[in-house]
């Protein structure tokens, strides 16, 4: 195959969790002003698993309408994009891949380079696509996030997964193989192992993602890519919504363009609605805004995506999409909606209760309270194993 043939997204999905907290309730408990959450940062609520829910239970219930929709004869590469993961050793694909019955001929592998990880996924599998295009690849980008309480990332908070199909002659969205691609060796956001909550420091944060806007986009443009004006929208990660502003809106001012306010809300409007609702959902974030703005946009037929994937400490990578003919045929919007609307609105009490939940790390037998009500659960940990179940 030519490096120009057709490979790319097919089919897309999305979970997120049984609960949600409104950013009302936070500012409510903290009395920080509201509008620094709805306007400040761009967030209303945020996405809380449930005692039952992990990034195993929402990546199968995210990928099960794909295998449902397409069987699972073509699947043979399972990636599991994470940075949240729940074992060292063992990919939470090998579970993800059980609970949805895929053939034992399959390989399955995670990935880790902080919110950078789905991207790193796409391209692997858009490769191997390359070498066998009958092949499929199974994409899941699955992260719960968490800062410690009352520190100033907990409005950032969030969860989601995200399943992609990718594979030849795609129905969504054909990936171009130019890449705008850059490293830096920061310190802006880490988990160390002994952490269950992420450390990080905001505002270098901020800097080094606008970093490597400008430096994915000049890597990008040496390279021979597009210019600016032929992209009809922007995904970025979005940690918090309003963070897509500021990345567009340097990408304008490093490129020697008017930063329009109009130009910007163009560029990246469509792309925020489900992630000001779902928080930071790390991985699967520039997914999200993907889904969203294919669920949202009147007709992107033929149109040029940007996508800018920025992974803290750091790793980022700006490629771009074409959309494809008939891609309405094939979209999951009444899904989606019913993923955010379903959601069960949690008080600050019963929020700051989950957040301080820990599993025990005795061995013993420690059934979970049922608290979701979504097609798998986390049902226990016994003898240090994760038990999961089917409803
Ligand atoms: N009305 C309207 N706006 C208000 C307001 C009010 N009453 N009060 C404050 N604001 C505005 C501020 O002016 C500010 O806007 P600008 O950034 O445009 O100046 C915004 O609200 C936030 O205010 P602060 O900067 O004072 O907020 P903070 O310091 O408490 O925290 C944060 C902001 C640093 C982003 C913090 O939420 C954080 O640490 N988040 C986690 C890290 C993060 O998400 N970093 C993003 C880049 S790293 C990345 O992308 C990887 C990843 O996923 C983590």
């Amino acid at each position: 195959m030519s490096s120009d043939s057709a490979i790319g997204i097919h089919d897309l999905s999305f979970s997120t969790t049984e609960f949600v907290l409104p950013h009302t309730a936070l500012a409510g408990h903290n009395g920080v002003e509201i509008g620094k959450y709805h306007l400040g940062i761009g967030q209303r609520s945020m996405s809380v698993a449930a005692a039952d829910e992990d990034i195993v239970t929402l990546g199968a219930t995210a990928a099960e309408p794909l295998i449902a929709r397409h069987g699972t004869d073509r699947i043979r590469t399972v990636v599991f994009a994470t940075e949240s993961s729940i074992d060292q050793a063992k990919s939470a694909g090998v579970y993800v891949h059980s609970l949805l019955g895929l053939p034992s001929a399959t390989r399955v592998v995670e990935l880790k380079q902080a919110c950078y990880g789905a991207t790193a996924a796409l391209q692997f599998a858009i490769g191997l696509v390359h070498r066998d295009p009958e092949q499929q690849v199974l994409v899941i980008a699955s992260d719960i996030s968490k800062y410690e309480l009352d520190s100033p990332g907990e409005a950032t908070q969030g969860a989601a997964a995200v399943a992609m199909l990718v594979g030849a002659d795609p129905a969504l969205v054909r990936v171009e193989g130019l890449s705008g691609l850059f490293t830096a060796d920061v310190m802006d956001f880490w988990r160390p192992n002994y952490r269950e909550s992420a450390l990080v420091d905001g505002q270098e944060s901020i800097t080094a993602y606008l970093q490597a806007v400008e430096g994915t986009w000049k890597d990008y443009t040496e390279q021979g890519g597009r210019p600016l004006e032929e992209f009809s929208a922007f995904c970025y990660h979005q940690p918090f919504t309003k963070m897509a502003h500021k990345a567009h809106r340097h990408l304008l001012n490093t490129s020697g363009y008017d930063t329009d306010e109009g130009d910007i809300q163009r560029a990246i409007g469509q792309t925020t609605a489900y992630n000001a609702v779902v928080g930071n959902s790390y991985t699967a974030s520039v997914y999200l805004g993907l889904a969203a703005l294919v669920d949202q946009a009147d007709d992107l037929t033929g149109r040029s995506i940007g996508f800018l994937s920025y992974g803290s400490g750091c790793v980022a990578e700006f490629f771009a999409g074409q959309v494809v003919p008939g891609y309405r045929d094939h979209l999951r919007t009444t899904e989606h909606r019913e993923a955010i609307d379903r959601r069960r609105t949690l008080d600050y009490a019963a929020y700051r209760e989950l957040h301080e939940r820990s599993f025990p790390a005795d061995g013993g037998d420690h059934p979970t309270p049922a608290q979701s009500t979504g097609p798998f659960r986390l049902a226990a940990l016994r003898g240090h194993k994760r038990i999961y179940e089917r409803r």
